[in-house]
């Protein structure tokens, strides 16, 4: 059984568990990492406590241990904790709230060559980790980049496009209406894109 007494398997579909079943931060714990996965969502609220180091910690040395193209590493990340760092990190991203209501935010700093799948693996990584220690989390995009650049000090032939906002729940984290996800039948072709 899962957490919560939702059987694996269960014929109810993800989309119409209570959120509490989704993520492992509310209510229960998450039982396997193919749980894991189908339940993870974007969270925009945040309770109002700092995130304790060692949380911190794991989530960081989970994505440390992210594979990439030829083992290549090519990346940093910049912890920001600064409430007013934080702002102004918000204010590179046009839906930049949650980075304002986040005690932590991961900018992801991609080192000269990196493939964007090696630093989208690491985002997924962060979330997913941080989801197994009962945060939540919500990746922003960094639009202008320009202002990204110059607030967060990122030196020539470096770019960073992502954040990634942490936080633990608060009683009203809940995932935004909009999700859910294209059927399968949408998605996947059998052999080549034409059948
Ligand atoms: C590459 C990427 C960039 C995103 N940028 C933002 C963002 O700037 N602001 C935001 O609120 N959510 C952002 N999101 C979160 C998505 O809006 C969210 O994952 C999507 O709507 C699905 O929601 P769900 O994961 O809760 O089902 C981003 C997600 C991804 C994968």
């Amino acid at each position: 059984m899962a957490s919560g007494g939702i059987a694996h398997g269960a014929s109810l579909p993800i989309d119409r568990l209570p959120f509490g079943f989704r993520n492992g931060g509310i209510v229960g714990t998450m039982s396997t990492t193919y749980d894991s996965i189908l339940r993870l969502r974007a969270i925009r609220k945040y309770a109002d406590s700092p995130v304790e180091p060692e949380d911190l910690r794991r989530v960081l040395e989970a994505a440390r241990w992210t594979g990439s193209a030829k083992n290549r590493q090519d990346w940093s990340i910049i912890v920001v904790e600064d409430p007013e760092q934080m702002d102004r990190l918000a204010g590179c991203a046009p839906f930049g709230g949650p980075l304002s209501a986040a005690p932590v935010a991961l900018a992801l700093v991609q080192e000269g060559s990196t493939y964007g799948f090696d630093i989208g693996r690491m985002a997924q990584n962060i979330m997913l980790a941080a989801a197994a220690l009962g945060l939540v989390s919500c990746p922003i995009t960094l639009h202008n980049q320009e202002k990204a650049v110059d607030v967060l000090e990122i030196p020539e032939g470096r770019r960073c496009r992502y954040a990634i906002a942490l936080g633990y729940p608060s009683p009203s984290s809940r995932p935004a209406k909009a999700g859910g996800r294209k059927p399968l039948e949408e998605i996947i072709h059998r052999n080549s894109y034409g059948r």
